[in-house]
């Protein structure tokens, strides 16, 4: 079959070639890829910044499609069934081989490109804001909300209840998280008003103190990423001096109390019924798919990017 094979150059990006139909185990399906979309950390993968250690990696953590055969010990969704799913990678492929724990089923009203930008970025905002705790009538900062993960958490956010300050580069990236609930835009954590109950992190150089420095006594930052690269430098007398008791937690989506199905049930439930309206800034046949890894790293795409498989 044909899939996305990682190369060198470029920083690390892909091309289409050639690849070994998968072989599902016992409690796999194999499914037939209609879309799928890239994340940053595939970004980060691919210039081998973060883990890639499954025998032959090729990237591809979200995908949605067709199940085209059931799992053999008789879990999970039969053949035919649409879904959407989060494999620990080779997704971008015309087939995957999917844990059937990583797999919810889709309704008619929601689109393979729909259900493509739900996995990673979906999963990590439910469990982010779990990890930030009751958010209702609490102020909370998010930074790099422009991306993937800021606009369902935003979105997601606010409507619990929260009076959420979104950190984008531009009015006009923001733009769409003002509409999606978002109390306030602006183009810098130094600009945010605060103090916050709850920071989401995840630019990482200056960004990090700053929005730390916003942190309401007792509050809490998550710090779930480092999209710029840049390495954070904190000062132990600024943080002393700054707000009391405020705690910095660590984040890993990859480990929570709940399966991936669970968490792509829950997404899948609120996009049918209306309540999570995923931001989708660009969408391209697959052949394009170096083209939008160079998007993300320039940080020319607003949401999430989609590549559909023909
Ligand atoms: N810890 C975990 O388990 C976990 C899980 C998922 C994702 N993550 C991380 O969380 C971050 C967000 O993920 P995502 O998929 O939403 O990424 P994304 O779609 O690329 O969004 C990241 C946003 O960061 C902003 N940003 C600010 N300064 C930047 C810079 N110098 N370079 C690049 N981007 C910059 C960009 O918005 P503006 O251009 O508007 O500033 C961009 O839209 C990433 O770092 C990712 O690796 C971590």
């Amino acid at each position: 079959m044909r899939a996305q094979l990682p190369v060198a150059e470029a920083g690390g990006t892909v091309r289409v070639g050639d690849a070994p139909e998968p072989v599902p185990a016992a409690d796999e399906a194999l499914v037939a890829v209609e879309a799928y979309s890239v994340n940053r950390g595939e970004t980060f993968q691919l210039d081998g910044r973060l883990d890639r250690r499954w025998p032959g990696w090729r990237p591809g953590k979200d995908v949605a499609g067709t199940v085209v055969r059931a799992a053999a010990d008789g879990t999970g969704p039969a053949a035919g069934t649409r879904v959407v799913a989060h494999p620990p990678a080779y997704g971008w492929a015309e087939r995957a081989a999917v844990p059937v724990h990583s797999i919810a089923a889709l309704p008619d009203s929601v689109d393979a490109v729909t259900a493509a930008a739900l996995p990673l970025a979906g999963i990590t905002a439910l469990r982010l804001l779990r990890a930030a705790g009751p958010v209702a009538g609490r102020r909370v900062l998010i930074t790099g909300a422009s991306g993937g993960v800021g606009h369902y958490v935003t979105e997601l956010a606010a409507s619990s209840g929260a009076a959420v300050t979104a950190v984008s580069a531009t009015r006009e990236r923001g733009a769409r998280l003002l509409e999606l609930g978002a109390h306030a835009v602006v183009t810098s954590p130094a600009d945010a008003q605060g103090p916050y109950d709850v920071v989401l992190e995840s630019v990482g150089g200056d960004s990090l103190p700053a929005a730390l420095a916003r942190l309401a006594p007792g509050g809490l930052l998550v710090w779930f990423g480092q999209a710029s690269r840049d390495p954070v430098t904190l000062d132990f007398f600024d943080f002393f001096k700054g707000p009391a008791q405020a705690r910095i937690a660590h984040f890993d989506y990859t480990r929570a109390d709940t399966t991936y199905a669970d968490e792509l049930t829950t997404l899948v439930r609120l996009v049918a019924s209306g309540r999570l309206h995923p931001e989708i800034g660009s969408v391209r046949d697959w052949s394009r798919t170096a083209d939008v890894v160079a998007d993300i790293r320039a940080r020319r795409v607003r949401g999430n990017a989609v590549l559909t498989v023909g």
